[in-house]
């Protein structure tokens, strides 16, 4: 898979037009959703590929685009988190758009990381399984994209199989999570028998009918055929009709699109689709460059709003090792808040105060790097070797700006971990400093324990499972687990600290973030020593997505 040559090559358009250009976007969904068949249908649709299928597929072919690691692999899930960048014309455009798709880990283990991606994007495409509906992980990710205000285009797929009723997957997510779903398109037959999409215009008139040809296992951009409503009747009968009056009772309840309300996260528009066949999915990506919002202002530390014409300025969210085997390094994934980056300028890390050179810059999409020379506010690029450099730190040059930091969330699960060998205790100190400083886990440490016994606290159990992994392919240290009886954690102080070390059931712990946390067996324990000692500072954190 290549990019594209002028994807974000300089050109002569300035600042202003570079960012109004721009949208960066992420997919939340549940695991098995099509994610992965979407990101490569996007891709062929951004004639990055060729075929579909190729670089897809977790039967015994190639894996996808995204994966990295051999656990990924194995269970087929995605843990890393990398971005897609590539041009996209808009029908009747004279200008191209670039897109960003940032990848999200898929599993609810890593929650953490994938809100960390979601501060680095302006708009979520919420993908959704038409015969499964909102599932878990679906519901949690959206409650992240509220809490950020990030706007949220629906997407319900696989309409090529079984599922249910159009409006009845609407009305789950008017009531389950509150948002009210303005469809833009609805499909031409049922769930199963997916012919086309009728074009929703104002107070839901059909004003177009998007008849799909199937492709031989849809590798390739399935041929469209524009009808008008009466040549749509006359051809698809019954099915259109029913997609007309839904059309009308939809618009009879007030859900057509709004851009303020879309804009104010309270809407969302949505596309029936069908990733495998690349139905629908010309029709997401003009969705989301003609409504998805292009980068805008951010809030700095001291809240004033950084705007995007304003000097360079980029926030970390994701630090990863051990992407490519072959090379070892560190890449800390950087997203441009304002300002041009130019591969080789010296900029200054904020939390250090040191300057940084940029010699090395790249995007990266699963194994494919490519060097970048110039990148724009909403891009995602990837430093190396960039070692001081953790999430939610800030980049800039000239007048000092910080960003706010990303919240670390509410551990459940906690394990003690040890070198096998006690010879290998450098590499092994070695190792947890950095999956540490990439937010792998969270790392805590009392005097008691000492050092050769940190306790690791995990969101989820699969963050254990990364640390095991990474300690033996990266660091070559065979290591021990022990799991704590802990399942919650509170954020005490000092004063606190020797009264909860007294209680049973307690432990007292320092992160290395200097956050002082009291991990308690149970919540029956954490609400006694509430009752008892109700001077004690006992804080929740942030919970998990
Ligand atoms: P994920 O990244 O969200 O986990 O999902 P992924 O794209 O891997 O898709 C999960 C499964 O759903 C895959 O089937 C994929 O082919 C299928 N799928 C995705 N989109 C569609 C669609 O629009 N229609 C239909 N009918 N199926 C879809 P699999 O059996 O797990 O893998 P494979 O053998 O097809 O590769």
């Amino acid at each position: 898979m290549t990019a594209p040559e002028d994807v974000a090559a300089p050109t002569p358009r300035g600042l202003p037009a570079e960012v109004a250009r721009r949208r960066t976007f992420a997919v939340i969904s549940h695991p098995d959703a099509g994610k992965s068949t979407l990101t490569e249908a996007l891709a062929l649709h951004a004639k990055m590929i060729s075929e579909a299928g190729a670089i897809h597929g977790k039967a015994g072919r190639k894996s996808t685009v995204s994966d990295w690691m051999e656990m990924e692999k194995a269970r087929g899930i995605s843990v890393s988190s990398t971005a897609l960048q590539f041009n996209y014309r808009a029908a009747g455009s004279d200008v191209d758009s670039v897109v960003n798709l940032v990848d999200t880990p898929g599993h609810s283990d890593f929650s953490e990381d994938t809100y960390r991606v979601l501060t680095a994007v302006d708009a979520a495409v919420m993908l959704i399984d038409a015969a499964k509906g909102l599932e878990p992980q679906t519901l949690k990710l959206f409650q992240v994209c509220r809490h950020r205000g990030i706007p949220v285009i629906t997407v319900i797929n696989k309409w090529d199989r079984p599922g249910r009723a159009p409006l009845e997957l609407l009305d789950e997510i008017e009531e389950r999570i509150g948002l009210t779903p303005t469809p833009l398109f609805l499909p031409v037959g049922i769930a199963g028998d997916f012919r086309g999409l009728l074009r929703r215009g104002p107070e839901g008139a059909a004003t177009e009918y998007i008849h799909f040809t199937r492709t031989a296992g849809g590798a390739t951009i399935a041929p469209e055929e524009s009808l008008t409503p009466e040549q749509a009747q006359a051809r698809e009968g019954e099915a259109w009709a029913t997609a007309a009056e839904e059309s009308e009772l939809l618009a009879a309840t007030g859900q057509d699109h709004d851009q303020e309300m879309f804009l104010a996260g309270q809407t969302s528009p949505v596309i029936y689709a069908s990733a495998m066949l690349n139905f629908g999915v010309r029709q997401l990506l003009e969705t989301l460059v003609a409504l998805a919002p292009a980068p805008g202002p951010r809030l700095d530390i001291a809240g004033v709003p950084r705007q995007t014409t304003d000097p360079f300025s980029a926030v970390v969210f994701k630090v990863q090792a051990g992407m490519d085997t072959a090379h070892r390094d560190r890449l800390a994934f950087m997203r441009i808040v304002s300002g041009e980056f130019e591969r080789g300028m010296v900029v200054t890390h904020a939390q250090t105060g040191r300057p940084f050179a940029t010699k090395y810059a790249l995007t990266v999409f699963g194994r494919e790097r490519s060097t970048v020379d110039t990148a724009y506010p909403g891009d995602v690029v990837g430093l190396v070797n960039a070692t001081a450099l953790a999430p939610g730190h800030t980049l800039f040059v000239d007048k000092k700006v910080e960003f706010p930091p990303i919240p670390s969330f509410a551990p459940e699960h906690f394990a003690v971990l040890r070198a096998q060998s006690a010879g290998k205790y450098k590499q092994f100190r070695k190792a947890i400093d950095q999956l540490d400083s990439e937010g792998v886990v969270q790392v805590l440490r009392n005097d008691v324990r000492g050092d050769a016994s940190p306790v690791l606290a995990a969101v989820g159990p699969m963050q254990f499972e990364v640390v095991t992994a990474r300690m033996l392919a990266e660091f070559n240290v065979e290591t021990t687990m022990e799991h704590l009886g802990y399942s919650l954690a509170r954020r005490t102080d000092a004063e606190s600290a020797d009264e909860l070390g007294r209680q049973r059931g307690v432990e007292v712990f320092t992160r290395t973030d200097g956050v002082i946390l009291a991990l308690f067996s149970d919540k029956w324990r954490l609400q006694y020593i509430e009752k008892e000692h109700p001077k004690l500072t006992l804080e929740p954190l942030v919970a998990a997505a």
